[in-house]
């Protein structure tokens, strides 16, 4: 009976250490202070775009349930994500922008902060921890549902042949955020998600709560989450 209680024993310190080395591996990168790593698109899984832009719609109930970490990383990438090299040391990205400017930051408001998404590292950033849904729209569902982007324009980076002329620049700047906005929507279709884009969102308050410098402009928030 000892030796086979050995034997028990010793595969199930195995099996610990695996484990143990496992999560030492996995948590440096996921679970860094601050940083959300996500998770890179599987482009096998969900419609045809045709589909997508079939069922695409605006969407005002949502169910309580979280995103998964692969459909916020998905939204992310889909709104503003990059998709590939170009010349000199810009990425392309999954939405145009007038004169290849991008000069639109996204933010995402999720139960647990606001995150600031970085497009290169595509991780999300934390700004401000603890639940700030409720500053993402004046619509009730915003404050309950999952994610919320809100959709920032710095319009110091819109340089395409505006000159001073800052309304051209909130022009393209409104056309960037329509554009990435559109992406999500699409994503949402098809993955079977909620959406909605708002303009009846707070500038001047997210502006403060986000300590953004003037030049800074709030334009659109999307929210997202799973069908009720
Ligand atoms: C620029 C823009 C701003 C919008 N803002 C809001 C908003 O603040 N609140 C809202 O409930 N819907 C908003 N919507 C959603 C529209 O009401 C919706 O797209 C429209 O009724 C058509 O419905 P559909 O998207 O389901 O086709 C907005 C849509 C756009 C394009």
């Amino acid at each position: 009976m000892e030796p086979k209680k050995a034997k028990n024993s010793g595969a199930f310190l195995a099996l610990a250490l695996t484990l143990v080395m496992a999560l030492a591996w996995v948590s440096p990168a996921r679970a860094q202070e601050g940083v959300i790593k996500l998770l890179q698109p599987d482009f096998t899984q969900g419609k045809t775009v045709l589909q997508a832009l079939k069922d695409r719609k605006s969407d005002r109930v949502y169910g309580s349930g979280d995103l998964s970490l692969r459909q916020l990383s998905e939204v992310l990438w889909a709104a503003a994500g990059a998709n590939r090299p170009l010349e000199g040391d810009k990425m392309g990205r999954t939405a145009p922008s007038g004169h290849n400017d991008q000069a639109v930051d996204t933010y995402a408001f999720t139960k647990t902060g606001v995150y600031k998404y970085d497009h290169l590292k595509h991780e999300l950033n934390l700004v401000l921890a603890g639940d700030k849904r409720q500053a993402a729209g004046l619509q009730s569902y915003v404050a309950t549902a999952p994610l919320n982007l809100i959709l920032v324009a710095d319009l110091s980076k819109i340089t395409a042949d505006t000159g001073d002329d800052l309304q051209e620049k909130i022009n393209i700047a409104n056309t960037d955020v329509g554009h990435m906005s559109e992406n999500v929507y699409l994503y949402s279709a098809s993955a079977g998600l909620n959406v909605i884009c708002r303009n009846n969102i707070e500038p001047e308050a997210l502006s403060k709560l986000l300590n953004l410098p003037e030049h800074y402009l709030p334009i659109l928030g999307v929210t997202v989450g799973l069908p009720k």
